[in-house]
């Protein structure tokens, strides 16, 4: 069962899902493991393993935006500039990838969801909004109104946000006001652009007026509203909550193209939809021949038809390690998503 390691302290080692990386295997050592189960890797090219944003970023980040949010709910004067920091930190590894895959983002936990939630969000939406062409500064603005989306969800009881049952009609209600609340924390702070606001207020609004807090006509949704709106959804129905399990990603697609032009954005689902990878570098997959493979590379045209590598014995006690490019070997299918795991030994 993979887990998030923690030292003494709680502070973060290494996150469920994080790439074990060399420098992450000396730290573990330095601090007295032996050994840590890690799923297999080792034979994916170091360059292609790249993550979405790296792992000191989003641990960076997220320090940042817990004393932020928590300063802002408590009613001190907060500044944001430090969180404008990290999100132009953000802006720069996201710009960094060329191949304009979206990757799954991998940072997930369960105990403080609403940080981790507000981080994938931004990230997401960094990589929509660059996608469509917004100026830099836009970009931070989109980005710091992301992480602060969901601010007002520190003032709803845990109760009802951690309730593992369909919430009754006044505990949704309750749930219903945070976009207001968010508003209002702002408000009270000097200096918070208009525009880091919008998200916050309008991220729950829907072009059919389904949404809330406002009803607002469509044409009166801000675009950062309607891009957090998309990587909202996408990461809350990708996400295992409470009350429900993960939803696979072609279900997750399928609902967000159904949506697409209804109550979310046509032009966002799209240019979001059409960047998404199902794989990661490193995912263990099935083949339709039955072959066990490694995602090696992503395929930014077909993102459902990666590189993949696999291992065919030698003959001699040794594999042979061989790359199928799935878009040119059409035969070829990914069947299902496999978890394998080995014991890696930590480095003296
Ligand atoms: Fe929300």
């Amino acid at each position: 069962m993979p887990f998030t390691l923690l030292d003494e302290n709680d502070r973060v080692l290494l996150f469920q899902g994080q790439t074990v990386t060399e420098h992450f295997l000396k730290r573990l050592k330095q601090r007295g493991l032996t050994t840590v189960i890690a799923e297999i890797v080792e034979e994916i090219q170091e360059e292609a393993a790249k993550e979405d944003v790296s792992f000191e970023t989003k641990v960076k980040t997220l320090s940042c935006l817990e004393d932020t949010m928590e300063n802002l709910v408590k009613g001190c004067s907060v500044s944001l500039e430090p969180l404008e920091e990290n999100v132009t930190s953000i802006l720069e590894e996201v710009r960094a990838h060329e191949e304009l895959v979206i990757p799954i983002v991998q940072l997930k936990r369960h105990d403080d969801y609403t940080f981790t939630h507000s981080l994938n969000v931004a990230i997401i939406a960094l990589f929509i909004g660059r996608f469509i062409g917004l100026e830099e500064e836009e970009l931070v603005r989109l980005g710091l109104g992301a992480l602060l989306h969901d601010l007002g969800k520190l003032k709803i009881p845990q109760e009802i946000l951690r309730k593992p049952t369909t919430l009754n009609q006044s505990e949704w209600q309750v749930v219903k006001q945070h976009p207001l609340i968010a508003k209002q924390l702002l408000d009270e702070q000097k200096g918070v652009e208009d525009l880091v606001k919008f998200v916050p207020l309008e991220h729950h609004e829907r072009l059919d007026k389904s949404g809330y807090p406002l009803h607002l006509d469509p044409w009166e949704i801000h675009l950062f509203a309607r891009i957090v709106a998309v990587a909202d959804v996408y990461e809350a129905l990708t996400s295992e909550r409470p009350y429900r399990k993960a939803l696979p990603l072609t279900e997750v697609v399928e609902y967000l193209m159904g949506n697409a032009g209804y109550k979310l954005d046509d032009i966002v689902v799209r240019t979001f939809v059409s960047r998404l990878s199902p794989y990661q570098v490193g995912d263990v997959v099935r083949l339709s021949d039955g072959r066990e493979a490694v995602v090696s590379r992503l395929n930014p045209v077909l993102p459902f038809r990666p590189y993949v590598q696999v291992r065919t014995p030698d003959g001699k006690g040794g594999f042979v390690v061989e790359e199928i490019d799935l878009a040119r070997s059409l035969t070829l299918t990914i069947v299902e998503e496999l978890s394998l795991k080995s014991r890696v030994i930590l480095p003296e």
